[in-house]
Order: C-alpha cells, then sequence, then structure tokens
C-alpha cells in the first residue's frame, strides 16, 4: 500500500491486504477482534470470523441471546480489529451494527456443516453449563430432535453487519515509523483519508 497515495476506496485496499493475508500461513486471516460496550457500560472483546465485507459493512455470524448480542441490542456501536502478525499489519473499523435480514441468516446457515448446525442449537452461548456431559447430552438431544431432517437456523442465531464509519491501515515499521491511514465516512457517503503520526 502506498501510504502517501492511498486508493480513495478503502476496501480496494482492506481487499489486497486481505488477500495477501490469506496466503500466509496463518490459520485464521478472517479473525477478527470484535470490541464492545456491555449495558453497564463496561468494555468487553471477543474473536469472531469475517464472513463478507462490502460498502455495506463487515458482516459476522454469532449466536444473538449471547454476551455479545446483549451488548449489541444496548449499544448497536462496534469496532473492529484485524492482526495479522506475519505481515506487521493491523486494520481497525468502526461502525454502526445491525442485524442481517432473516433471508441472509438463514442463506449462510444452511452452509454450515451439519454439526455446527446442531452445536448452535445445543449452545446457549455464554451462559453456565455445568461440564462437557451436560453439553454433549444437549447435543444427543438437538440431534435427536432434527433426525432425518435438515437442522434449520434457530431464531436467536443470526449475522450482523458493521457498517464502515471508518478504517484505519496500520503497516509496521522499524524504530517504530510506522505506516497508518485513516479513512472516514461523511454522511453522504464519501471517504476522506488521512495519513496519522504513528
Ligand atoms: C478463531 C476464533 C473464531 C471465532 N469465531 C466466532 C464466530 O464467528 N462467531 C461467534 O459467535 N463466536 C466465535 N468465536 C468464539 C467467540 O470468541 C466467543 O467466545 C463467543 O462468541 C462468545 O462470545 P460472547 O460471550 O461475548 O457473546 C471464535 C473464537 C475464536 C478463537
Amino acid at each position: 500500500m502506498d501510504f502517501d497515495h492511498p486508493s480513495p476506496d478503502p476496501l480496494h485496499e482492506f481487499g489486497r491486504w486481505f488477500e495477501q493475508a490469506s496466503q500466509t500461513n496463518l490459520p485464521n486471516p478472517n479473525a477478527m477482534t470484535l470490541a464492545l460496550v456491555d449495558p453497564d457500560g463496561r468494555p468487553s472483546a471477543r474473536i469472531v470470523l469475517l464472513k463478507g465485507i462490502n460498502e455495506h459493512g463487515a458482516v459476522f455470524f454469532t449466536n444473538r441471546a449471547g454476551r455479545k448480542g446483549v451488548a449489541i441490542e444496548a449499544n448497536p456501536r462496534a469496532a473492529l480489529l484485524f492482526h495479522w502478525d506475519m505481515l506487521d499489519r493491523q486494520v481497525r473499523i468502526e461502525g454502526e451494527v445491525t442485524a442481517l435480514p432473516d433471508a441472509e441468516s438463514d442463506a449462510y446457515f444452511a452452509t454450515r456443516p451439519r454439526a455446527s448446525q446442531i452445536g448452535a442449537w445445543a449452545s446457549r452461548q455464554s451462559e453456565p453449563v455445568a461440564s462437557r456431559v451436560e453439553l454433549d447430552a444437549a447435543v444427543t438431544e438437538v440431534e435427536a430432535r432434527f433426525a432425518d431432517q435438515d437442522v434449520p437456523r434457530p431464531p436467536y442465531w443470526g449475522g450482523y453487519r458493521v457498517s464502515l464509519e471508518s478504517i484505519e491501515f496500520w503497516q509496521g515499521h522499524r524504530h517504530r515509523l510506522h505506516d497508518r491511514v485513516v479513512y472516514t465516512r461523511d454522511a453522504n457517503g464519501k471517504w476522506s483519508v488521512q495519513r496519522l503520526f504513528p
């Protein structure tokens, strides 16, 4: 990336970096930290997998009844962070969170392996579970419930989209003289780009 002459379109730059991260031996180049604010105002973070990105936002899927879903309900804003250590790069995205339409969540759920679909029903994500035995018993129960039929998407499971209000690209260099540019979008959707001191 040419930090003195960045592309006017941050998705163009993101696409190239993501492609390069995918060509490394990183097991999950699409893993990103998702930071939210819980209803009590405290920050919380966890890793989720990016499953799509375009001008409308960055998409991930989860159990909406879990802790992150509760946080999004109360504070529908998120920060996403990719760290591609092998490339000495990070990308920060910030924006507003909206639930994906049911049809899009259904379509993605249908592509999941059956065992993952069963797992989505068996897991009451973020709630206490007594033991592995209790978890296995929940899986067995769900397998019996959906024997010989397709597994439907649980009503509490689906995608979220984080709109792209800002995207920052960071490339590490020696002596802390890193390259940074941040793109921000105005109300009309037009991007402006600014280089930052490291
Ligand atoms: C590499 C990696 C990928 C993950 N991907 C997802 C994901 O796409 N969706 C998800 O709900 N949880 C994913 N998790 C688990 C989350 O980090 C987290 O433990 C879980 O979603 C519960 O978060 P919550 O209690 O804040 O709701 C992933 C964890 C790791 C380490």
